[in-house]
């Protein structure tokens, strides 16, 4: 497979190494000294493009894979402003946009235990219930998009909550998100439940970006060939 590389970070540079030793092809890749490259033609000789830049320019990137009709896996965090604008488009142009927040395997069943850890809380007043996410010092968005995601599983169905903030809320309606900023920390997550009587707490732990790699690589395999709007929940069959 022919994968155009939209972001060389430390993303960028990890799924070069994993698409590479799957025996795929990285015929262009773009960081924010190489934009120009962003051509509808050469972007036009990628099976598929992953893009891991940063919040401002997400957008940009995507709707120039639109452009090009390339298939596009986007991994790239803190501009959910606009996804649902991209969502639509893709749609209404059936072009193929997969979008996730975390593209690990390991946080995508961490994701479906949150969902039915919520459940059972739901009905169980007694436990308050926060959040916290270590990040790397460089990260330009908090709370994480993985935090989001969690979060908002969470409020779906605690109804208690009727939102969140992003330090210690000191209002039993409102989720406490804390998100520290810890170097070398490639991603933590955990939310825990608390009572009189006890506390139930769920942490995921990355070791490394590789789980996010690998991840980001097998969903531009899925992507292929495919069209409309997809997450790893896709990809996944979770
Ligand atoms: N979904 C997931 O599983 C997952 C996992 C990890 C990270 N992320 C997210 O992915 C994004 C990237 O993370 P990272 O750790 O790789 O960050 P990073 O190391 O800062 O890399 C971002 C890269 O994007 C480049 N860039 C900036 N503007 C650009 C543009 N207009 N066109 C092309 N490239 C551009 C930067 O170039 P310069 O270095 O030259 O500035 C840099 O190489 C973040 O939003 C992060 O939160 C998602």
């Amino acid at each position: 497979m022919k994968i155009a590389l939209i972001g060389y970070g430390k993303m960028g540079k990890a799924i070069d190494a994993i698409a590479t030793a799957k025996g795929h092809e990285i015929v262009l890749r773009v960081d924010v000294n190489s934009q120009h490259l962003l051509t509808r033609e050469l972007l036009g000789q990628a099976d598929v493009a992953i893009e891991f830049t940063t919040p401002e320019t997400a957008y940009h990137n995507v709707l120039k894979c639109f452009e090009a009709n390339v298939p596009v896996v986007c991994g790239t965090t803190g501009w959910l402003d606009k996804l649902p604008e991209i969502k639509a488009l893709c749609e209404e142009k059936h072009h193929a946009f997969l979008h996730a927040t975390n593209f690990s395997i390991g946080v995508n069943i961490f994701f479906e235990v949150n969902k039915k850890l919520a459940a059972l809380m739901a009905t169980q007043p007694q436990y308050d219930v926060s959040m916290e996410e270590i990040h790397h010092t460089q990260k330009k968005d908090a709370p994480s998009g993985t935090a989001l995601t969690l979060a908002e599983q969470l409020l779906a169905t605690v109804t208690r909550k009727t939102g969140w903030v992003n330090e210690e809320s000191g209002q039993p309606d409102v989720l406490s998100i804390i998100s520290k900023r810890i170097d070398p920390a490639p991603g933590t997550h955990s939310v825990t439940y608390t009572s009189g009587i006890d506390d139930i707490s769920i942490t995921h732990t990355a070791h490394s970006r590789e789980g996010f790699a690998a991840g980001a690589v097998t969903a531009a395999e899925w992507l292929k060939g495919k069209a409309g709007v997809f997450t790893m929940k896709d990809v996944l069959n979770l």
